[in-house]
């Protein structure tokens, strides 16, 4: 179920809110204890300062290719794959959009070889160095083998059903970054992270975590994925989702670099659909999305791909 409107759009407390068109993070209130500099009054003035609009797109803040990703997690059967990948092939996909899609490890073979190219294949998760003996894990090199061209980390039911810490996740983005596999680096709080104000610290521990571990930000999407809008149906407003990814762009500016920020994907997850992605493709930080539920299905899948158009104009 899209859910856009304020009342609907997901945890708040009310005490938490500054202004109507705020979305719960207390510590992006424009009041005398955050005008001092930091980033958070940083992130909170840029998204009040509506940006010059550009010639064709009005809608990117970044520089990258709008980045699409479709997890199926654990889910499927030979035939049910069969028919979403035929679906996929029939689907008439934007061409500036770069999609990917992630199926479970033993379907991943009959996707690579059925599937056409326009879509490149991710894996839900690798092992944190070479293969050996690891009982029940698959390595990079096989993932590569296979013909996999990214790899999932950091997923938020890795972390909080499996148990992966912000460590462990790191060390596993730079053996797949080093080995060559594209890296979408999963962040996002917990709902009672939101509610007590914490979001930027999680999203910036976790991003930390990344950026002391990877050797370079080239092949990293992130994907912010808040915990509560993960498989429920209560999808992050349109501001909830642009002021995190604001602050997240900003994070890698003032830690990392002004190019990674800049040419770095920031996609949005949890509970994206047909009905609510073209809201939040038009947001200008968000560069497009890792899509669960909606990605079992082609057509949907297609329509979220190409929500891309929302963020042209003419000239
Ligand atoms: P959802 O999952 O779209 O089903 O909420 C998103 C994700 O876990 O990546």
């Amino acid at each position: 179920m899209a859910m856009l409107s304020t009342s609907l759009s997901g945890p708040k407390s009310a005490n938490s809110y500054c202004a109507p068109e705020f979305s719960g993070l207390r510590r992006l209130c424009p009041n005398s204890n955050n005008v001092n500099g930091n980033s958070h009054s940083q992130s909170f003035l840029r998204f009040c300062s509506p940006r010059k609009p550009l010639k064709s797109v009005v809608a990117m803040a970044g520089t990258g290719t709008f980045f699409v990703g479709g997890n199926w997690k654990c889910n499927g059967t030979k035939e049910s794959i069969t028919k979403l990948v035929s679906d996929l092939n029939s689907a008439k996909l934007e061409s500036d959009v770069d999609v990917v899609v992630a199926p479970p490890f033993v379907y991943i073979d009959q996707v690579k070889s059925s599937l056409n190219g326009r879509i490149e294949i991710a894996a839900q998760n690798s092992w944190v160095s070479k293969g050996g003996a690891f009982t029940g894990e698959i390595s990079v090199e096989q993932l590569k083998d296979i013909g996999c061209k990214w790899v999932i980390l950091g997923h938020s039911e890795r972390r909080h059903v499996i148990g992966e810490d912000n460590q462990f996740i790191g060390k596993k983005a730079a053996y797949a970054l080093g080995q060559g596999l594209g890296v979408i680096a999963c962040i996002g709080e917990l709902l009672e992270e939101r509610e007590a104000g914490k979001t930027f610290d999680v999203c910036y521990q976790q991003l930390k975590a990344f950026a002391d571990a990877v050797p370079s930000w080239d092949n990293i999407v992130i994907a912010y994925e808040p915990v509560w809008a993960i498989g429920t149906g209560v999808v992050a407003t349109p501001v909830q989702a642009q002021e995190v990814h604001v602050a997240v762009r900003d994070w890698l500016k003032n830690n990392v670099s002004a190019e990674v920020a800049s040419k770095t994907r920031i996609i949005y997850g949890g509970s994206v659909n047909g009905g609510n992605c073209a809201e939040l493709a038009k947001q200008e930080d968000i560069d497009g999305f890792l899509v669960g539920g909606a990605s079992l299905k082609g057509p949907e899948f297609a329509t979220i791909v190409n929500s891309v158009t929302t963020k042209k104009v003419a000239a």
